[in-house]
């Protein structure tokens, strides 16, 4: 089959690799329908998450048809459309129990070097380095899913397939974002990052409830996409983010902050930043924590900050000293997506939100290559890319 290969920072391109076959009783075989090209991608393409290997295929926002299953798959049969979530759950370990999916204890066969790393292991992901379980993604023709009797869900007729895809990731990522932020009827909440998963955020933050979104970032199509959705603005490569937060809420703060920009933070030129790129260049510091800074000065005393945007390792110079002080809550976290994706699939149907409207660029699996670049550079408009192998 074709599928997107990673072969080092900067290089993925669509080779021709072996068809993925059943290995476990509970997997199934879906055929890619579309899938779609995640900021999360972007930190893989960019060589931010460590125990990548050339040749892996990357894609974990998957939906397809099943085309083969497992002995002790009996919810789903040959034929369903099905939406893929992009954790990989058991279902019965004492975390899924809980509904903390994103923390299954079973599903990584390499949880050990996630535990050296971060002390104990996540959940498995789909297209997401060695240490997150060495799972091949779905920006393929065909994907393998194990745990198929618990992630995929059937989507029905009359939902297309760019309204389901998003329950993949990131609906339920914004939505988990929001959920996060604490919001209380009327509250203002200030989103940082514009891509899709800060899109989703302001959409929910507002079904939530908040009585004003405040989304950040600095590309035009972006912001109006922001303001289509109900946020005001900031664009940060023109107003000093702080300065405007407080002069728009009489000093104040905003009660929630959504840092949804994760690790690659753009610092618009401030020191903080330039010493974070050249330590991120220089392997001294992994994640750029721009961001997270900013929220922490910029929440409200006793508010919350909710980062959906996704680090890897090691963040320098957090403001621990404003966040305590101030009492802040810090909530966080790879989304929990199977608690989210019935409930969210019923909002879809119910007509409360169409997830479609962040698609931008339709494309061919062989064009993923070319739209990786677009999408990490933000040209020709780029929001959001789907693949149809
Ligand atoms: N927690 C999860 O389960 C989960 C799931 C999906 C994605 N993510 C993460 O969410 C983040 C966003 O994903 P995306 O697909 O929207 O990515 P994206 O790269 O399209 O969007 C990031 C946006 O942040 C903006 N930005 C950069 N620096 C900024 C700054 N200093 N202030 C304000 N905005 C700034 C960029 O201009 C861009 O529009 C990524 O880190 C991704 O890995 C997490
Ligand atoms: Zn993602
Ligand atoms: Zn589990």
């Amino acid at each position: 089959m074709r599928a997107l290969c990673w072969h080092g920072k900067g290089d993925v391109r669509v080779d021709t690799v072996p068809d993925p076959k059943i290995l476990h009783s509970r997997d199934a075989i879906i055929k890619i329908t579309c899938c779609a090209i995640c900021g999360s991608d972007l930190h893989l393409l960019d060589g931010y998450q460590p125990t990548m290997e050339s040749g892996d295929i990357l894609g974990h926002e998957n939906m397809g048809e099943v085309i083969e299953l497992g002995s002790d798959v009996t919810n789903l049969k040959i034929g369903d459309r099905v939406v893929v979530p992009f954790t990989i759950s058991c279902g019965d370990c004492w975390f899924c129990k809980q509904g903390m999916y994103s923390c299954c204890d079973t599903t990584n066969p390499n949880a050990e070097i996630a535990r050296e790393a971060m002390g104990h292991s996540p959940a498995g992901l789909f297209g997401f380095s060695h240490m997150l379980g060495g799972y091949s993604g779905g920006q393929a023709e065909y994907l393998r899913v194990p745990m198929a009797d618990v992630g995929p869900i059937k989507v029905p007729d009359s939902v297309s397939d760019e309204q389901a895809l998003f329950l993949s990731d990131i609906f339920p990522t914004g939505y988990m974002a929001a959920e996060n932020a604490q919001i209380q009827p009327g509250d203002t909440v200030a989103i940082w990052g514009c891509g899709p998963v800060g899109q989703f955020a302001i959409r929910s933050a507002l079904m939530m409830g908040a009585g004003r979104v405040i989304a950040i970032d600095e590309v035009a199509e972006r912001l109006a996409m922001a303001e289509a959705g109900g946020a005001e603005t900031i664009n940060f490569s023109e107003t000093d983010v702080y300065d405007e937060l407080m002069s728009r809420t009489a000093n104040r703060g905003p009660d929630s902050c959504i840092d949804a920009v994760g690790c690659e933070a753009s610092g618009h030129g401030s020191a903080d930043a330039l010493l974070d790129k050249a330590k991120a260049a220089l392997y001294l510091a992994t994640d750029r924590v721009h961001v997270i800074r900013e929220a922490i000065m910029s929440c409200r005393k006793g508010g919350t900050i909710s980062i959906p945007g996704v680090y890897v390792g090691m963040g320098d110079k957090i403001p621990i000293g404003a966040a305590m002080n101030k009492g802040l809550t810090l909530k966080m976290g790879q989304t929990h997506v199977q608690k989210y994706t019935k409930p969210l699939l019923e909002k879809i149907e119910a007509g409360e939100i169409d997830p479609s409207f962040v698609v931008t660029h339709p494309a061919s699996l062989e064009d993923a290559p070319e739209m990786y670049k677009k999408f990490r550079d933000k040209e020709d408009g780029v929001i959001k890319v789907v693949l149809r192998p």
